[in-house]
């Protein structure tokens, strides 16, 4: 008898369908309560038996007590860390992709999932001004992302002259803290340059190059930010650029949170040299629409990332040989300009296999258009300028600066962080925003992240009043 773990079953079928079908229509997405809903040690207690259950009664406990302790970062009104707001036409095809079972690690298994990701990955590196050949694969995040890449930017070192002993690289205290992180986990230490107003330049970088600092001989790359997550700020990408140009420093951009506004012209100056890059990382699971997890990864000499993350082992020779009967098209991936070269996602970052996790934006992509996406990432800007002058306005916040993307910064007079907290678990308790406070200056601030399209400026002022 088969075990009936494999067999469809319709029933379960109609449940889950029936569950993602009523999801997908909620308008507006409700908050939900994450970890302050009560507790949910006794709802699982004993569940997972030899025994099992029923799906209805699994699906009921979850959709009952689990899914309302999930905090809905897809809500209009999640302005915390970086909400996301994925399109529809996304999450339905992420169904797709999980009912299929559809990875992409190798061309060999995957060439139908691989060109379609690296279609997208086309779209963003041409976005960006990568010249042509560029390439990478999609990781879960822009960690793995910043990871996968400084780790190329080391193991490459000695091609651009450095030595690689005591590799640095240079950065500022803006860069995101899974820069750091990556940076440990490689062995490597940063080289922290002071950032001017927030913002890491090349003057600054190429005076601190330039000192008798100790560590300052030892640096082999740089990375910029392009777009800050507490603040939204885009580094001096070109200034940074240059000086990287001529150090021979690797130069990676985390774009993780900003580079959805390459999308929008009122913006797009700003990311002036982020086309000098070596590595990029743009996170689609933030502003560009797409679910978790996703991340674009993008090398402009892909053929060094491959040469540093392939994986060697015997019974992977074939993914990384031309097969007989194995059609390696020219426009599949840019080293398959050769014709004949495989391209695997799997050898351009730390992981091995992988989810075809480049599809649901692929999907959306191609279903709505590039227009779509600029119309989108624009409404979110003009919205994050209006609820800054709606801030300005407002005389018991003071707005701590011009968003130049779309975080806005502001504190609320008189208060104190415990003040900010008790304010943000009532809000969050009476279902009007998630909001949590960050720190600017040394001192507790507010922080509304825009991301969604329909956090607009009447329910930024809905929060906003509650502070009064
Ligand atoms: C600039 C920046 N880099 C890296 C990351 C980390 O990305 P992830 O959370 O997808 O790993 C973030 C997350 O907010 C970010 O804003």
């Amino acid at each position: 008898m088969r075990n009936p773990m494999f067999v469809f079953d319709e029933h379960t079928a109609e449940l889950i369908f029936g569950y993602c079908r009523e999801r997908l229509a909620l308008d507006p997405v409700p908050l939900d309560y994450g970890g302050y809903a009560t507790p949910l040690h006794d709802v699982l207690d004993g569940l997972i038996s030899p025994e099992g259950n029923e799906p209805a009664r699994v699906l009921e406990l979850f959709a009952d007590h689990l899914a309302s302790a999930v905090i809905s970062s897809d809500s209009p009104r999640f302005v915390s860390f970086i909400p996301a707001a994925p399109t529809k036409a996304s999450l339905l095809f992420d169904m797709v992709v999980s009912s299929s079972s559809l990875h992409a690690t190798s061309w060999l298994e995957a060439a139908g999932a691989v060109s379609a990701e690296n279609q997208v990955l086309d779209v963003l590196a041409d976005l960006a001004g990568l010249p042509k050949g560029s390439g990478g694969c999609f990781v879960s995040g822009g960690s793995a992302g910043n990871l996968s890449a400084l780790m190329v930017g080391r193991d490459t070192a000695g091609l651009r002259g450095h030595g690689t002993e005591r590799a640095k690289f240079a950065c500022s205290e803006e860069a995101h803290s899974s820069v750091g992180k990556a940076l440990r986990v490689l062995g490597l230490e940063p080289f922290v340059v002071a950032a001017v107003d927030h913002r890491l330049t090349g003057e600054a970088l190429e005076a601190a190059l330039g000192s008798d600092r100790v560590g300052a001989a030892d640096v082999v790359g740089v990375v910029a930010t392009a777009g800050t997550t507490n603040a939204g700020i885009v580094d001096d990408l070109a200034g940074v650029g240059a000086v990287a140009g001529r150090r021979k420093l690797w130069f990676h951009v985390d774009a993780a949170y900003g580079g959805g506004a390459l999308f929008a012209p009122s913006v797009r100056p700003l990311f002036e040299g982020i086309e000098l890059a070596d590595s990029l990382v743009v996170d689609p699971h933030k502003w560009l629409f797409a679910p978790y997890d996703c991340a674009a990864l993008i090398y402009r000499q892909p053929a060094l990332a491959k040469a540093v993350h392939a994986q060697d082992a015997a019974y992977l020779d074939v993914i990384h040989e031309a097969m007989p009967g194995v059609v390696h098209d020219v426009d599949s991936g840019t080293e398959g300009a050769t014709g004949d070269v495989p391209w695997n996602p799997t050898d351009y970052a730390f992981h091995l296999t992988r989810r075809a996790r480049g599809l649901p934006l692929w999907f959306s992509l191609a279903v709505h258009g590039t227009n779509a996406y600029r119309d989108a990432v624009e409404t979110v800007l003009t919205n994050a300028r209006e609820v800054a002058a709606l801030v300005s306005a407002t005389p018991y916040l003071e707005l701590l600066r011009e968003p130049t993307l779309s975080i806005v910064l502001f504190r609320r007079r008189g208060w104190s962080r415990a003040d900010y907290e008790a304010w943000s678990a009532r809000v969050l308790a009476e279902q009007v925003a998630f909001m949590t406070p960050t720190t600017w200056e040394g001192d507790p601030a507010a922080r509304l992240a825009l991301l969604h399209p329909d956090t607009t400026v009447e329910v930024a002022r809905e929060i906003l009043d509650t502070m009064a």
